[in-house]
């Protein structure tokens, strides 16, 4: 390789010998060359858009939605624990400079050659993008192997999650070492982050899938709706109750104090199915009234389900097989957690439907990004969908086709990185 194409493609090489620990320079994981360049300015000078990245917790996961999401999922290259570091390092130095509105890199507004910062969000304000990290089982140890000396540290809720009933998953759409989810109000912003991350760690984190979805920032819409036209969060906690719900305390390791559990799943929805239903027939799947949102039997979105109402001739008004009536934590001893899905639209695709009226042919492979976080999976994620799995009327319309697990470690403050507990300890 000559010195021009060092150049023009960063090696493993030069990213690890420019990678330091918090704070290091990301210019300095570049040739050289590359680096003096004028300095960028924020786009505007108030940011009323801007999250913080730096606090107790992470953001992304009690910060409310916003309308983009940018999902990534990386297999780790990186073969020693230094270099992991390392990587973690540049992310977190990048990754305050992205939600604050700036390229990745210090000094990379303009051309540099090769470009520090690929350039798409140059002029644009945060878009309240936030990016949120988690670690799969695989960074913990891959076939055994305990690459990064971390294997003994795994929380045991990061469980590797069942196979459950109604599965196809498809392969390499699964799983993972490590993930990135970004959120902003502009696609362009949440994808840009992304690949600005992407690049920089080169060499150490490979892309494994992606996901990006869509909810509306429109509020005139009240709780947002999914793709299949009702009110999906109406019944997640407040901010008010939802702390217990999602940061884990002092139940597991220590390094995961005041971080959460995130659960993937890439369910895929057979619109035209659903489309040929009636509203009645609609509603009796999920338990409530499309228009309002209400429980099937009250007249208000916010209404507490009655699940012991029944009509004239002792039918549940809310069908045993309902959505919500399998879901609600005072059916599952009180599990709850916090749902963050964003609708998906991959294109079309050709498709089997494994239920009648058992339809073949091209199919819009839409449906629901569905992320929870909680404290614990295996009394909130795992307890509710084994049971959900086998016997929700919802099943007849979705399938799972994608599914992780990452555990999210907790908040950092300036000079941190992102995972330090976990490495520190
Ligand atoms: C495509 C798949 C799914 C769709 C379209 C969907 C949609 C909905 C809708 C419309 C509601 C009622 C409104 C609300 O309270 O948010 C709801 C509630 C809920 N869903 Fe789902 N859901 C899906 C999958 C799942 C999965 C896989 C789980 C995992 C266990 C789940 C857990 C819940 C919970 C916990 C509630 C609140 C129940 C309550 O407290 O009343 N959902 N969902």
């Amino acid at each position: 390789m000559t010195s021009d194409d060092e150049q023009a493609r960063p090696s493993r090489r030069n990213f690890l010998a420019g990678a330091g620990i918090a704070g290091a320079g990301l210019a300095a994981l570049r040739p050289a060359a590359a680096v003096a360049q004028v300095a960028p300015s924020r786009p505007t000078p108030a940011q009323a858009d801007e999250e913080p990245f730096y606090g107790t917790y992470q953001g992304g996961i009690t910060t409310p939605m916003q309308s983009s999401l940018y999902f990534a999922s990386f297999d780790l290259a990186a073969t020693k624990r230094s270099d992991l570091i390392a990587m973690l390092a540049a992310w977190t130095a990048a990754s305050a400079r992205l939600t604050a509105g700036l390229p990745a890199e210090p000094g990379t507004q303009n051309l540099a050659d090769p470009p520090l910062d690929s350039g798409e969000a140059v002029g644009l304000n945060p878009q309240r993008l936030t990016l949120t990290f988690g670690f799969g089982p695989d960074m913990f140890s891959l076939n055994g192997d305990d690459r990064y000396g971390i294997a003994a540290k795994r929380p045991a809720a990061l469980v590797d999650l069942p196979h459950f009933n109604g599965d196809e998953l498809i392969d390499g759409q699964s799983n993972g070492a490590i993930c990135i989810q970004a959120c902003a109000n502009d696609p362009q912003v949440a994808f840009h982050a992304v690949r600005q991350l992407a690049r920089i760690s080169y060499g150490a984190a490979t892309l494994k899938w992606v996901q990006s979805g869509f909810s509306t920032a429109n509020k005139t819409q009240g709780t947002p709706r999914n793709l299949m036209g009702f009110k999906d969060g109406t019944m997640n906690p407040t901010s008010a109750n939802v702390a217990p719900v999602v940061w884990a305390g002092a139940e597991g390791p220590a390094w995961m104090q005041n971080g959460s559990y995130m659960v993937a799943r890439r369910i895929r929805i057979g619109l035209e199915h659903w489309d040929r239903m009636n509203v009645a027939f609609q509603e009796q799947t999920f338990g409530r009234t499309k228009h309002t949102g209400a429980p099937l039997g009250s007249t208000a979105e916010f209404d507490t389900p009655d699940f012991d109402a029944t009509d004239a001739d002792g039918n549940a008004i809310i069908p045993d097989n309902a959505h919500i009536r399998l879901a609600a934590p005072v059916n599952n001893n009180g599990a709850t957690m916090l749902r963050r899905s964003y609708s998906y639209n991959n294109g079309a695709n050709f498709v089997a439907e494994r239920w009648p009226p058992w339809k073949q042919g091209i199919e819009y492979d839409s449906g629901l990004f569905f992320q929870s976080y909680q404290q614990d999976p295996r009394i909130a994620f795992v307890k509710l969908f084994d049971r959900m799995s086998k016997i929700d009327a919802l099943n007849q319309f979705t399938t799972h086709v994608g599914s992780a697990i990452f555990a999210c470690p907790p908040g950092i403050s300036k000079g941190q990185y992102i995972g330090q507990t976990l490495f520190a300890a």
